[in-house]
């Protein structure tokens, strides 16, 4: 892969205000495959470096932006909103990348499973790819199983977007935007998408979604991020430390469809309510776990859907120290062990992922929600705007 261009963007500058007014350093000219990140770019804080990542076979660019703040640095691909890295710093200050990926972009289109992406329309699954909305049937394309996953085969994680960095106080950003055109993938209506990725003065990553669409349709997005607090291709996650703020999950068919009970998690490998090892009951013969090939649920939050992000998670990485805490304003989270990592390709550190390697924690409504009327409603209508807020913030123990 080349880094053929490399453009330093002020945030104020991109803000609209004064560029002088937030001057970056110097952007050094780098290989772009490096995420793990040895400090080589410096753009100062609240400085945005734009490069070129890549080229799709239809002859789109593909840029990455980097962002950073506090002792957090963010690297963003405009295709697919993708997350390709997120350093943050251990007990020692030594900052490490915590997220899988894949340091070029071929191996994104080819191979990834959902690493970093935005996902939409819907996150998790409808059972079998069709849903009735005011009395009109729909059916998406169906790619896992019987089901439709991640918002169809072309979802939100397999587009380009259009990139701006922002700066807004002590914050710094991104914003992405994209127009979903009416019927993509099957789903109504066009929706019109804008998704913020904030670093905050202090570290924290805020992610913002907004969408408005004009025909009724249903909506679930959110980010697939993959975390390995111990940095990205250093082996398992078991030995991390989890609480989950959730006396219920949602248990599935073997398809991994939502049963449309909220059953108790005591007594069972899904509770998380006070501080396990992620690891400890994986290998429990329950039959959940036996569905999932580890866990793959989603778990409803006892906070409930919130208008402003509140705390529901916690984890540690006890080695360095590294502590990520999660808020948000959905009423549920699918915590997935990294089940379906095979050992068939490498990522950006060059070692192989294998199954545990790092798990994601998707914030989102329930899966299948459109055919599961006593879940939380998915519909957005014309006239109201969807709203989504998940912030992640780290510290070290
Ligand atoms: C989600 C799903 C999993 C799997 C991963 C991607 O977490 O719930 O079943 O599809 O995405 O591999």
């Amino acid at each position: 892969m080349t880094t053929s261009r490399r453009t330093v963007i002020t945030a104020a500058a991109a803000a609209g205000l004064a560029a002088s007014a937030a001057t970056t350093g110097t952007a050094h000219a780098k290989s772009g495959g490096d995420s793990a990140g040895s400090g080589g770019d410096s753009a100062g804080k609240g400085g945005a470096v734009k490069e070129h990542f890549g080229t799709l076979a239809d002859g789109t660019d593909v840029d990455r932006w980097t962002i950073e703040n506090g002792r957090t640095r963010l690297r963003v691909l405009s295709y697919g909103g993708i997350v390709q890295s997120l350093e943050i710093p251990d007990r020692h200050g030594r900052r490490a990348n915590v997220s899988l990926g894949f340091d070029d972009l071929d191996s994104y289109v080819a191979n990834s499973p959902y690493f970093g992406a935005l996902i939409g329309r819907y996150g998790n699954r409808i059972a079998r790819g069709t849903f009735t909305l005011d009395g009109k049937k729909y059916q998406l394309p169906i790619n896992d199983g019987p089901n439709s996953l991640h918002g169809g085969d072309k979802g939100f994680d397999k587009h380009v977007w259009s990139v701006e960095a922002f700066r807004k106080g002590a914050d710094v950003g991104l914003t992405l935007r994209r127009v979903s055109p009416d019927g993509e993938m099957g789903y109504p209506g066009t929706l019109t998408v804008r998704v913020d990725y904030t670093l905050t003065a202090e570290g924290d990553f805020r992610i913002d979604y907004e969408a408005t669409t004009d025909k009724a349709t249903v909506v679930n997005l959110t980010n697939h991020t993959y975390y390995n607090l111990a940095g990205e291709g250093s082996g398992s996650i078991y030995n991390h430390r989890l609480e989950i703020a959730a006396a219920r999950y949602t248990p599935v068919d073997k398809t991994l469809i939502p049963t449309g009970e909220l059953a108790r998690v005591a007594g069972t490998p899904f509770d998380f309510r006070r501080t396990k090892e992620i690891g400890r009951d994986i290998r429990e013969a329950h039959q959940q776990v036996l569905y999932g090939q580890g866990i793959d649920h989603n778990f409803v939050l006892d906070k409930g859907i919130t208008s402003r992000p509140e705390h529901f998670l916690t984890v540690t990485e006890p080695e360095s120290g590294r502590v990520m805490r999660i808020a948000t304003t959905e009423p549920g989270a699918q915590f997935y062990t990294g089940n379906f990592l095979t050992g068939t390709f490498a990522g950006t550190s060059g070692k192989v992922y294998r199954q545990g390697d790092a798990f994601a924690l998707e914030t989102q409504h329930f899966p299948d929600s459109p055919n599961q009327p006593s879940f939380p409603s998915t519909v957005l209508r014309p006239g109201q705007t969807y709203r989504s807020t998940t912030v992640h913030s780290f510290s070290t123990r």
